[in-house]
């Protein structure tokens, strides 16, 4: 048994669907989250900076003390999970492993596409990750950029999203592909535009609840789960203003953010 708080972290607000999934599925564990909302996007970044920016996240939540880290956000953990398992001492969980397990599971044929960001397509670490658990699969990856900054606006419903929707998918139509990782934090709040753009006919594999599971098993496998009965605190904090994660945190997590949320300077790592 172990009271310690579950650690988070993503490069900004995106991370919360992770979050909610892990709080939805482990409601007496306390968590701190960590959002780098001063150097976000991520996505468009090279490796060797998303990992110096991983690393310092890493640290300083092991500073707080907690008893396992999540990388909620898909471009680090394509980029800079290897680099976190190795220099600190608790368990590190990505998001990458549990969305691609997922998504083999419920391949209807032998095809998986994958989109994300710039910076985790390039990594190839989806694509990857498939073919190492099973090669005879075919895998289409799809950089979406533009994604993320209409997410983040709330512009999800308007004829900007369904031109870049058109833009990056379409060619998937022509396609067999009938499972499609959500490879970015971001994507899950455009699963219901995603599924009527194929009309349905498409498996959307959100990797945020599929991470929960893989929280909840190490925990119990490693026999760290709370004792506590009551629901877990949960804490903030983030690298730039407050006020804007809360605001944008209560979008994604359709209520306000429970517990308070601390301004840390990324300069102060
Ligand atoms: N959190 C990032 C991801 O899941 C998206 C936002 C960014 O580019 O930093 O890849």
């Amino acid at each position: 048994m172990d009271n310690r708080p579950i650690g988070i972290f993503d490069s900004g607000v995106g991370g919360l669907t992770v979050f909610k999934e892990i709080r939805r599925l482990l409601p007496q564990e306390n968590i701190i989250y960590f959002g780098d909302t001063a150097r976000v996007p991520y996505g468009n970044k090279s490796p060797l900076v998303v990992q110096k920016y991983s690393l310092e996240i890493a640290k300083f939540l092991e500073m707080q003390n907690v008893k396992m880290i999540v990388i909620a956000c898909n471009t680090a953990s394509a980029l800079a999970l290897s680099t976190l398992r190795n220099e600190v001492r608790i368990p590190v969980i990505g998001v990458i492993e549990p969305g691609v397990r997922a998504a083999i599971k419920s391949a209807q044929n032998n095809s998986i596409a994958v989109i994300g960001t710039r910076a985790t397509i390039n990594s190839e670490a989806y694509q990857n990750r498939i073919k190492r658990l099973r090669s005879s699969i075919n895998v289409i990856a799809i950089p979406c950029p533009l994604f993320v900054p209409i997410v983040e606006e709330n512009l999800m419903n308007t004829k900007l999203a369904d031109d870049a929707l058109d833009m990056y998918l379409s060619k998937l139509k022509k396609t067999d592909i009938k499972s499609i990782i959500l490879a970015c934090t971001h994507y899950p709040l455009l699963k219901d535009k995603i599924s009527s753009f194929f009309e349905g006919e498409i498996n959307l594999v959100d990797s945020a609840y599929e991470t929960a599971k893989e929280v909840n098993e190490t925990l119990e496998a490693r026999r760290i789960t709370t004792e506590q009965d009551s629901s877990g605190k949960e804490s903030f904090f983030v690298s730039d203003s407050p006020e804007t994660f809360s605001s944008i945190a209560a979008n994604f997590l359709s209520r306000p953010i429970d517990g308070k949320c601390v301004f840390h300077p990324w300069a102060e790592f």
